[in-house]
């Protein structure tokens, strides 16, 4: 499975891309306000420090204004995906940015019937929303489940990208169905790392160390 960081916080980034656990990012228009700063500086930067997919959202909610937009950002840099929002008029920008060889991440999704025209409409990613599934009392995760075994039975070629992780469990889980992919906020990459025993066995190998008689 990919691991892409969810976030637009460029200290974020290059500390997980030190790590060399990234594969790629994905923002959002929420993430990249965080910042303070403009869109394309952010993606711009962003594509400075990974090299593999990024993903970039519009927020035009008209076909044309999509592909207005889309086309812009994909301009930035190669590694650019473009992300639409899952409604008609995204559906139809997606089949024009397939057929001029722009990848999309097609986001905001909550049900396999979405995901399935997404896949049908070309796009590269889709994008279940795990956290916000549970958030209302749904199971996010059968989503995914649902999306890779859909996709499977008829060779779509789209890849299912597990968004809206909130902790390592999700991670687990998006590994063991099969998704393509997790989107994962920084917070919970450095949980993912984490374990109480390697922080005590740690400990004490240091303390032992201290006891080794210095060579003579
Ligand atoms: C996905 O691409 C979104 O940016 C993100 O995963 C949404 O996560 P949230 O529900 O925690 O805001």
């Amino acid at each position: 499975m990919k691991i892409f960081i969810d976030t637009a916080d460029l200290g974020e980034i290059r500390d997980a891309a030190q790590m060399g656990v990234v594969d790629g990012v994905t923002t959002n228009p929420s993430l990249v306000a965080k910042t303070g700063k403009p869109m394309r500086e952010i993606v711009a930067a962003i594509c400075e420090i990974i090299d593999g997919p990024i993903s970039a959202e519009v927020v035009a909610t008209d076909t044309d204004g999509i592909l207005k937009e889309g086309r812009e950002l994909a301009k930035i840099h190669k590694n650019i995906v473009v992300k639409v929002p899952l409604i008609a008029d995204g559906l139809k920008a997606v089949k024009q940015f397939t057929s001029e060889g722009i990848k999309t991440n097609v986001t905001l999704c909550f049900s396999a019937t979405q995901g399935l025209l997404a896949a049908k409409a070309g796009a590269t990613y889709i994008s279940p929303f795990v956290g916000r599934m549970d958030d209302i009392a749904g199971e996010g995760m059968d989503l995914v489940q649902q999306l890779v075994h859909i996709y499977d039975n008829y060779g779509l070629t789209t890849q299912v990208l597990a968004a809206s992780i909130r902790h390592p469990l999700h991670v687990v889980q998006a590994a063991e169905i099969g998704a393509h992919v997790a989107t994962i906020p920084h917070k919970v990459i450095l949980q993912l790392l984490k374990h109480p025993l390697t922080d005590a066995g740690l400990a004490t190998f240091l303390a032992d160390a201290k006891k080794i008689p210095a060579s003579k």
